[in-house]
């Protein structure tokens, strides 16, 4: 497998390893499994011209098995752990913990597993690399301090590809529901003007057998949501971020999203980092492909080439202070 960034091998200020932590190994913690199926963009109303531009046409797989018992014992007390860095995620997630990767080696190495990159790979029918960014790695969501919204609002997600893992046995937690929109983001968004969420009858509610489960999903692309609780307990999930190696899809990132939320003295160089390795890629391309052309045609492939790094300056110079949802 290929590497889009490597992790950093220093770590941001403020940050510190956790010390006596297992150390991580792929045949003792993972217990990877095939999904039973796939759901594709087109199940869920997405044109053929759009999906060509994306880096998948994969939106979902049925939840499948990643942890062994032991890994979903390891991942449950790394969480514990970790949970004394939960902040909110502006109005949309109460509390959520981000860059535990800087923190837990364990995290790390179970997040840039290169097995675990190689499932995910052939789940997406792609090749596929960890996050280029290390705050997309291991991102853990908590429950909130009350039953009235959802633990994650209506949404899609900052950056193309990721899983959700269960961190908690679903059956010891009441509702937190993981849920997804059978429809395009343009229908939630059509939705949201009206002041509405995806209607019961659209969504779907994985079953996950246990603690260690995922489902695979095109995180960009699939409009989901962590239902409220039933009752106030604990309901812990992970998310795990994943690129396309092909740079020459879109790059289907909401970075600029979060400025609100993320640490800014890693943010921004973790975001510089994607937008080198993505212009790069372009770039490469462009030397290795481009014949003699006319001057609008050399213009618009340079233009395509540096598309990714002229927006993250555009978006880093902008700013913005909100994190966008559809609500619920
Ligand atoms: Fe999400």
């Amino acid at each position: 497998m290929s590497v889009a960034v490597p992790f950093p091998t220093t770590q941001p200020p403020g940050y510190e390893w956790f010390d006596d932590e297992p150390e991580f190994s792929a045949a003792d913690h993972l217990a990877l499994e095939a999904p039973a199926e796939i759901i594709m963009l087109a199940d869920l109303g997405y044109d053929a011209d759009e999906i060509a531009t994306k880096a998948t046409p994969v939106a979902a797989s049925t939840p499948f098995r990643v942890l062994s018992d032991e890994g979903a014992a390891i991942m449950r007390a790394t969480a514990d752990r970790l949970r004394t860095f939960r902040k909110p995620a502006g109005d949309r997630i109460e509390n959520m913990v981000r860059g535990g990767c800087y923190r837990s080696r364990w995290l790390r190495d179970l997040c840039t597993s290169t097995e675990l990159a190689g499932h995910l790979s052939a789940i997406y029918g792609i090749e596929v690399a960890p996050h280029p960014m290390a705050l997309h790695l291991g991102h853990l969501n908590f429950a909130p301090s009350t039953i009235e919204v959802g633990i994650d609002k209506w949404h899609h997600d900052t950056l193309p590809l990721d899983f959700v893992l269960t961190v908690t046995d679903p059956a010891e937690v009441a509702g937190g529901r993981f849920e997804y929109f059978v429809g395009t983001r343009h229908e939630a968004a059509a939705l949201a003007a009206e002041g509405k969420t995806p209607p019961a009858e659209r969504t779907v509610a994985p079953d996950f057998p246990g603690a260690g489960w995922a489902i695979a999903l095109h995180g960009d692309m699939v409009v989901h949501r962590a239902g409220p609780l039933d009752e106030l307990c604990e309901r812990i999930s992970m998310v795990n971020g994943y690129v396309a190696l092909d740079t020459l899809t879109d790059e289907q990132s909401r970075s600029v999203d979060l400025m609100a939320i993320d640490d800014h003295q890693v943010l921004f160089s973790e975001w510089a980092k994607m937008a080198a390795w993505r212009t790069t890629g372009r770039l490469s391309h462009l030397v290795e492909t481009m014949g003699f052309e006319d001057r609008d045609t050399v213009i618009a492939e340079l233009e395509f080439a540096l598309e990714d790094a002229q927006r993250a300056l555009d978006e880093m110079r902008a700013g913005k202070d909100t994190i966008d949802h559809y609500g619920g």
